[in-house]
């Protein structure tokens, strides 16, 4: 039997949490939202978004983030790239923006649980190390299937496929994976009678019955309460119970 190790340790106290973005940051505000909600029932043991970062300092998330009085740090991953005159994909120079990264969130706080909420670069080894099984990503879209590709939006996959629903994903990020074991899963999202044209119809979908459920359920309802372990082969764990390969399937009564 391994030995499982909490990813948070309930302390009685809000866990610290930093969320990482590049975009339009609804996932931010989805946890965001929850977090008050929490806090105004008198709530001990959730998330407290004390940082974010990004790495396009002018995407909406940003903005959102400061008008919600959180405190913003960014680095503009392009110029960064540009100046030092490397693709943004070499992996020497991704540890040194990411440890750049990392001491511009530390200079706010020293987080609990890094979020990837729509951040859309890939983390290195540096910062996996850091936060050594404390990041978790989102992907719109079940991670489980076999048919996945990288570069293709999800939806679109799965409408290929000839799926009728898709499930989206949270997962603990890991080192050299492109995914790491599911956290948990949304329910099925209809899309029957849905077309490639009909994409951006299938993002909304997609985020309002499923990420902005799935992400503050495992956040403040899962890790921030102590319930989430792994193992040394990362597996998950929820109260001691193995997770199954599929992740923790949400309920409509889970995600009220
Ligand atoms: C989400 O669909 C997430 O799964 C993907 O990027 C999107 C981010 O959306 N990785 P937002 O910025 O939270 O609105």
């Amino acid at each position: 039997m391994y030995k499982v190790t909490p990813i948070y340790k309930s302390q009685n106290k809000p866990m610290s949490v930093a969320v990482l973005i590049s975009g339009t940051g609804t996932n931010l505000l989805a946890l965001y939202e929850e977090q008050k909600k929490l806090e105004s029932m008198g709530e001990k043991n959730y998330g407290r978004i004390e940082v974010v970062f990004t790495n396009v300092p002018s995407c909406k998330g940003a903005t959102t983030a400061k008008e919600l009085g959180i405190p913003v740090v960014s680095l503009n991953s392009k110029l960064y790239f540009d100046i030092i005159k490397r693709p943004p994909d070499d992996n020497t120079a991704r540890e040194f923006y990411d440890a750049a990264a990392i001491a511009l969130i530390e200079e706010i706080c020293i987080p609990d649980l890094v979020v990837l909420a729509g951040y859309r670069r890939r983390v290195g080894t540096l910062f996996l190390h850091r936060y050594r099984n404390r990041v978790l990503n989102i992907y719109p879209g079940d991670i489980t299937k076999s048919y996945l590709i990288r570069g293709v939006e999800a939806a679109i996959q799965a409408l290929r496929a000839g799926e009728s629903a898709i499930k989206c994903t949270v997962f603990l990020q890991k080192e050299n994976e492109r995914f790491g074991p599911a956290l948990v899963q949304s329910r099925p999202i209809d899309i029957s009678g849905l077309k490639e044209e009909d994409i951006e119809k299938i993002r909304e979908k997609v985020r309002k019955e499923g990420e902005w459920k799935i992400l503050p359920f495992a956040v403040h309802h899962l890790i921030a309460k102590g319930r989430i372990g792994v193992d040394q082969d990362g597996n998950l764990y929820l109260d001691g119970n193995r997770i199954p390969r599929e992740g923790i399937q949400l309920t409509e009564a889970d995600s009220n």
